[in-house]
């Protein structure tokens, strides 16, 4: 077992709670009630439970940090956020598709140094600290190490609240789907990261995440060795919510293609 950090333990320990709601309430789904915050955008009640079941563990520890979280939206002021989607994927678990995370990131005067996220239908804790390496559950993780495009598999986020970016998004897609051996769409972007981190995918992009959706994940990639960009291929992804990600040289691939789509952009 390697040492985790102090503040990841606490992370750990958020998300395995919140993990726990959410497999109880997985055995009857029919009859979790559903709400739409938007067309096609839904929380149920889990995610509320969720979310107060890990802002409670976390609150305990450090009473003082700040809190922006899906449900809740942000409370408190420091130097230190802890950034919490408490059921990322909630459209495949109301489904009872079995691809959906607790993700729980730590932000530091801006900079990202805590991120766990835990999937409860595999029982798989993906764990990082800054500068610490990233793992899956005890396992040092790392990037894939495929080189080429023809080769890769890319994870991706259709745009379904913001339609608004379709027409740009159907454009990278197809460039991508040409130059590559498969995209898939698996419906939770924190996983879809974490798979990135340990290499089950080679690269991923997605238009319009929340900071929620990705801190975690990103910081997962990152101690991976990976690269994380917004489409300019700068460091704004968190604010932006414009996100391409990969092992470096399928990175060095992806991001001109993502690139060149979203500048077309009428
Ligand atoms: C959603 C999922 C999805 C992504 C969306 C997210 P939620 O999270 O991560 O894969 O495409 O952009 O909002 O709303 O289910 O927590």
């Amino acid at each position: 077992m390697h040492q985790l950090h102090p503040m990841l333990t606490i992370a750990v320990k958020a998300a395995r709670r919140a993990g726990a709601v959410i497999s109880r309430a997985s055995r009857d789904i029919d009859a979790v009630t559903v709400t739409a915050k938007r067309q096609s955008d839904f929380v149920t009640e889990v995610d509320k439970a969720a979310e107060a079941a890990a802002i409670d563990v976390l609150r305990k520890a450090y009473p003082g940090h700040a809190i922006l979280a899906e449900e809740s939206g942000a409370s408190g002021e420091s130097e230190y956020t802890w950034i919490i989607d408490p059921l990322d994927g909630t459209t495949n678990f109301i489904h009872g598709f079995p691809q959906y995370a607790v993700s729980i990131a730590l932000r530091h005067r801006g900079i990202l140094t805590q991120g766990v996220i835990f999937d409860p239908t595999r029982n798989e804790l993906f764990t990082a600290s800054r500068g610490r390496g990233a793992f899956l559950n005890d396992r040092r993780i790392r990037v894939a190490k495929r080189a080429h495009m023809r080769e890769a598999l890319i994870g991706t986020g259709f745009p379904f609240r913001e339609l608004g970016h379709l027409e740009e998004y159907v454009r990278m897609f197809k460039a991508v789907v040409s130059a590559t051996a498969g995209v898939r769409r698996a419906g939770a972007a924190a996983l879809d990261l974490a798979y990135v981190a340990c290499g089950r995918l080679d690269g991923f992009w997605e238009i319009g995440l929340a900071p929620w959706d990705m801190a975690a994940g990103c910081l997962l990639i990152l101690e991976a060795g990976g690269l994380v960009a917004d489409f300019d291929g700068d460091e704004g992804y968190l604010e932006k919510g414009h996100v391409v990600c990969g092992a470096p040289k399928i990175f060095g691939q992806l991001l001109p293609i993502i690139s060149a789509e979203y500048k077309r952009r009428a």
